[in-house]
């Protein structure tokens, strides 16, 4: 089998390395890749924006199976495009998709089939969304979501009334987030841990990963501005096996269900990302691929081949609801470039990669980087993400520290505290027993990863 894997990051680069491993596969093509999916694939100039361009790829490498990383070739429908022309494509259809790249599709779709999640109410005007969180309704801190792709950005967790209007107006009138915030959504605050639940849809059924947590501020003890994530670790402590059950039965299931019963089954990668209240599991937001840290630490756990799983529910055939997953948790430190998530220097030389590469336990996946004169240089915010995986998740964490300390370049930026929240979840630690009022009942205590909420819960 040929897969073109579409993207550049190091998810991209995980998912290159997975499928490339597999007895199955036959090549993987990687467009446009980095420098490091290179040393596992072959390479393709590409657009991901541009879906006819992916189709043309794909038709010129006469791929059996195209696998998309990243969301926005999905909502510009390039599914629709291969379907119509009986290419095989992993990932949803462009109204399927709608359930990121558009948040009240989201929140009104799950309204209508009962899936928990926040209350909410969609505003096309400025001063409906203005009288929304002045009123009476939300209370505060109230949430303020742009209803279009915004990189991350759109959302604003506002403690107060004159936060809530300048997220407004922001959005709405200062066109901060383009046509993506002309409609907001505005949402009840949710309390709890939040934990991302993944699996791999035909339509009709999914395949469940392991869970993931991680960490979006840009500083340690999560706080500082939102990134794409600084890190990550897999599994999460907070999804145990009946919190799992709660997400299939409550939210997973009626999503498929609710999908397909709408004429739009939903086949591909499936993020629930989670807030676990005192009341159960409450979806915060899907995205209809995987993340980035987190497929870094979720993909090496998978031990069955992920090329017929993703074959199968491209083609809506999965025929079976499970994979093997090694029980040793992983832990990803990304490596940014300092100054992310603003602006920040490129063109850095970097040291040591194959030194790191070596150590036992690791992995070494790339996001911005490129070969310039046979040296590896600095391309993006995010560089690399040096993943340890361990017996326990303090081995995890050390592997991963120790790799990413091999590697260096200039002004380069990590969090020192990645999985650590996770280690508090080891019985006997006495961090679980000091009284962490936010804490809902039933779920052990963590730091928060929350917008908004992190400085006054610093812990780090
Ligand atoms: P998103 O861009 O949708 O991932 O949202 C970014 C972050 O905002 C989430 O990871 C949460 O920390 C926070 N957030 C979003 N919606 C809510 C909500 N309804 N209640 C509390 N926090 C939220
Ligand atoms: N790490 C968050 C995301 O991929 O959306």
């Amino acid at each position: 089998m040929k897969i073109l894997v579409v993207g550049s990051g190091a998810r991209e680069h995980a998912l290159a390395w997975k499928l490339g491993r597999e007895p199955g596969v036959g090549e993987v093509v990687c467009a446009p890749g980095n420098a490091g999916s290179r040393q596992v694939a072959r390479r393709h100039a590409l657009d991901v924006s541009d879906p006819a361009a992916i189709l043309a790829l794909a038709d010129g490498e006469a791929a059996d199976l195209t696998v998309i990383g990243p969301e926005l070739p999905l909502a510009l429908g390039v599914q629709d495009l291969f379907a119509a022309r009986d290419r095989l494509l992993f990932g949803p259809s462009r109204v399927a998709a709608q359930l990121e790249s558009s948040k009240a599709f989201a929140k009104d779709f799950m309204a209508r089939h009962d899936v928990p999640s926040a209350r909410f109410r969609v505003c096309d005007r400025a001063d409906e969304a203005l009288a929304a969180v002045a009123g009476p309704e939300f209370g505060f801190p109230v949430v303020i979501k742009a209803d279009g792709l915004a990189a991350g950005k759109g959302v604003t967790v506002a403690p107060d009334r004159a936060a809530a209007e300048q997220a407004v107006r922001d959005a709405m009138l200062d066109h901060r987030f383009g046509a993506a915030g002309h409609r907001v959504v505005i949402e009840e605050c949710l309390v709890g841990e939040e934990a991302s639940f993944f699996a791999i849809c035909d339509g009709r059924q999914a395949v469940g990963l392991p869970t993931a947590q991680d960490h979006k501020r840009a500083f340690d003890g999560d706080v500082g501005p939102n990134t794409g994530g600084m890190g990550a670790f897999a599994p999460s402590p907070l999804v145990t096996p009946d919190v799992e059950r709660r997400i299939r039965r409550e939210i997973v299931d009626p999503v498929l269900d609710g999908l397909a019963g709408e004429g739009h089954p939903y086949r591909g990668f499936l993020y629930v990302g989670l807030m676990l209240t005192a009341d159960g599991p409450r979806v915060i937001e899907f995205n209809v691929r995987l993340g980035d840290p987190e497929a870094q630490v979720v993909l090496p756990m998978v031990r069955d081949d992920l090329a017929p799983l993703l074959e199968a529910a491209a083609r809506g055939a999965l025929e079976t609801t499970s994979c093997d997953q090694t029980g040793e948790p992983h832990v990803g430190v990304v490596l940014a470039s300092g100054g992310y998530p603003g602006s920040y220097e490129t063109g850095e030389p970097i040291e040591g990669l194959d030194d790191a590469s070596g150590l036992e336990g690791v992995l070494i996946f790339h996001a911005g980087t490129e070969v310039r004169d046979d040296t590896v240089v600095t391309t993006g915010g995010r560089v690399l993400t040096a993943v340890g995986s361990g017996v326990d998740i303090a081995e995890a964490i050390e592997r991963a520290y120790a790799a990413e300390a091999r590697i260096r370049f200039a002004r380069k930026q990590v969090r020192t505290d990645i999985g650590r929240k996770a280690l508090r979840s080891v019985p006997g630690d006495r961090s679980q027993e000091t009284g962490d009022r936010r804490k809902p009942e039933g779920f052990a205590s963590f730091g928060s990863d929350g917008m908004g909420r992190g400085e006054a819960g610093r812990d780090g």
